[in-house]
This record gives structure tokens, sequence and C-alpha cells, in this order.
């Protein structure tokens, strides 16, 4: 998938000021260790993978393909791409009034590790914790993910 779309998804998939654009993804995927996952033009995710370690960057669905199952299928092939590249551990951070992200990630098997009060401000000035998610991957097998 190209930057392009990735930013246009972001944009529509994230509030006001918390979408990347298109120079912002394309400047990542150029850093070593970026790997960029997508099940379709609905949805992609950006991971940086330093075995043995895998962080997940950003997951976005369009709003018009959310809710019908593009969110779990994206976050298996994100497992996948970490454990075919010999990684052996995913961390990634969720707000935690992302009550979408966190059924997501509890479904995959993440497990809250860790926890900054107050990290991201919302619109008003309301504050909301950032969560630590982490999964231990099983053992390196062959990938399935379709990868960009
Ligand atoms: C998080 C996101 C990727 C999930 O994608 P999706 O395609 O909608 O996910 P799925 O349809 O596979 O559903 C995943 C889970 O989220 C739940 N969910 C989906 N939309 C929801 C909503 N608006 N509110 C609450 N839960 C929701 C589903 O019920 C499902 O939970 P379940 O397994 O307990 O039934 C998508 O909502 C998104 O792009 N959000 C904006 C970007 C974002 O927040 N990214 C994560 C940043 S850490």
């Amino acid at each position: 998938m190209s930057p392009e779309r990735m930013a246009e998804i972001h944009a529509a998939a994230f509030a006001d000021g918390e979408a990347w654009d298109r120079d912002a993804i394309a400047s990542l995927m150029e850093r070593p260790g970026t790997v960029a996952v997508s099940g379709g033009d609905h949805g992609f995710a950006l991971l940086q993978i330093i075995p043995p370690e895998a962080e997940l960057l950003t997951i976005a669905i369009a709003p018009a393909a959310q809710g019908q199952g593009h969110g779990h299928a994206l976050m298996e092939m994100v497992l996948d791409a970490a454990t075919a590249r010999g990684c052996s551990v995913l961390h990634l951070e969720v707000a935690a009034d992302n009550r979408a992200a966190r059924a997501l990630y509890a479904a995959a098997g993440l497990v809250e590790t860790g926890r900054r009060q107050g990290y991201y401000r919302r619109p008003g000035g309301v504050r909301t914790d950032a969560l630590t998610l982490t999964i231990t991957l099983p053992a390196r097998q062959t990938g399935t993910a379709d990868e960009t």
C-alpha cells in the first residue's frame, strides 16, 4: 500500500491532530526495521522490528470498513509478520479510552504490562492513561502476511 493511501486511511481513522501525514509515513517506511502490513485496501499497520522485539507503531482501518472483522484479520497478520522475522515479543501502546482498539488487542492475546497516568490529552483538556500491552510470540514460523 502506498504512503498516500496509508495517510488517507490514517486521517479518516484518527481524530484531529493524531493522524500521520504522507511524508511522516514515507520517512518512517525508509527507516530500517519498519515493516508495513496490509490486508487489502481498507487498512494497514506499521511495525518497528528489531528482533527479538517488535513494536506496533500504528494500526488503522478506514471508518467505512470498521466493525467487520478487518482489524482482527490485520492483527493476525501483524503477529505473523513479527513471528516470521524472529521476534519473540510484541509491544504496543494504546489509550485507555480507545474501546475498539482495546477489544482488538485483548482478542489477539495482548496483556497490560504498564500504564502511564494521564499521558494523552483529549480535546477540552481531558487526560487519559496510556497502556502498554505485550504479547509473547510463538517460535518462528512461515509468515502469511501480505506485506508491502
Ligand atoms: C482499532 C481498529 C483498528 C479496529 O478495527 P476494526 O476493523 O473495526 O476491528 P474489528 O471489526 O476486527 O473488531 C475488533 C474489536 O473491536 C470492537 N469494536 C469495533 N468498533 C468498535 C467501537 N466503535 N466501539 C467499541 N468496540 C468496537 C469489535 O466489537 C471487536 O471486539 P470483539 O472482538 O470483542 O467483538 C479500528 O477501530 C480503527 O482503525 N480505529 C482508529 C485507529 C485506532 O484507534 N488505532 C489503534 C491505535 S492504538
